[in-house]
């Protein structure tokens, strides 16, 4: 029967974008379609971790893929008050949005800080997405939630050689692990997969250094109010590289 084919990838991730994209957000649509082909790789009934969910943009992806397969997700993300990402009205409209997607009953919110979950987290799980506080010490213990994952597992970083913080963690706790290869990125999003790197893997993350500089120089740019500027090296947008 027609109904029980299942869709082609492209097709449902294109109306899973149509969306998500009405979710204010950071996640470009190269990204949200690199964490959805993540999300849609893992076995049947795979638990996936998200830090940093905010309004839902990249929640609603993730779940969706994973809802395919009869997965769950677990969304961590404190809806801390302040200026930046908001609290609890970010929570409402994060709620509401996962409810828009019909992802509610297999999303399992974590309303904490993901440093303070991690020291009582137990479970195993499957994929692990990274974009929750940006400095050096969050997403160095960020990392560690690796350990729950299976060899061959994606680990996936918003904000990767974009962000000063989440490059330092990179550079200080990835390029000299043992555990951790990277594949390559969407934009910041990188992709890294647990397994033990090549030296070609190492030598793939330092790479990156100099398009890294560039984003960091553009940020410098941007906080000087010199569009213009940024505009003549490539960036057309008031907001920062991602
Ligand atoms: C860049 S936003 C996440 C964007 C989201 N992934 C999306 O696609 O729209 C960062 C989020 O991380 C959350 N956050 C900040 N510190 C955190 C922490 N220690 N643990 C988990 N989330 C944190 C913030 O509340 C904010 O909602």
């Amino acid at each position: 029967m027609a109904e029980s084919i299942p869709a082609p990838a492209e097709g449902v991730f294109a109306d899973i974008w149509a969306l998500a994209d009405g979710i204010p957000g950071w996640l470009t649509r190269a990204q949200a379609e690199m964490l959805f082909q993540q999300a849609r790789s893992l076995p049947e009934g795979a638990l996936a971790v998200e830090i940093g969910s905010h309004r839902g943009r990249s929640t609603v992806v993730l779940a969706s893929a994973i809802r395919e397969r009869g997965g769950r997700l677990v969304a961590i993300d404190p809806f801390v008050d302040g200026r930046l990402f908001g609290g609890s009205r970010t929570r409402v409209e994060f709620e509401r949005h996962i409810a828009m997607a019909g992802v509610e009953n297999m999303v399992e919110l974590v309303c904490d800080y993901s440093t303070r979950a991690r020291t009582s987290w137990t479970r195993p799980f499957e994929l692990l997405y990274i974009d929750g506080k940006h400095d050096y010490w969050t997403v160095s213990d960020d990392l560690k939630w690796r350990v729950h994952l299976p060899d061959g597992a994606p680990v996936l970083v918003h904000d990767c050689f974009s962000s000063v913080g989440v490059t330092l963690g990179i550079l200080r706790h990835v390029l000299p692990s043992a555990d951790l290869r990277y594949e390559g990125r969407a934009g910041s999003l990188a992709l890294f997969r647990v397994g033990r790197p090549t030296r070609a893997d190492r030598l793939r993350i330092l790479g990156e250094m100099p398009w890294c500089v560039r984003n960091v120089f553009l940020k410098v740019l941007l906080r000087l109010r010199l569009r213009p500027v940024a505009r003549a090296f490539g960036h057309d947008s008031p907001y920062d590289p991602y």
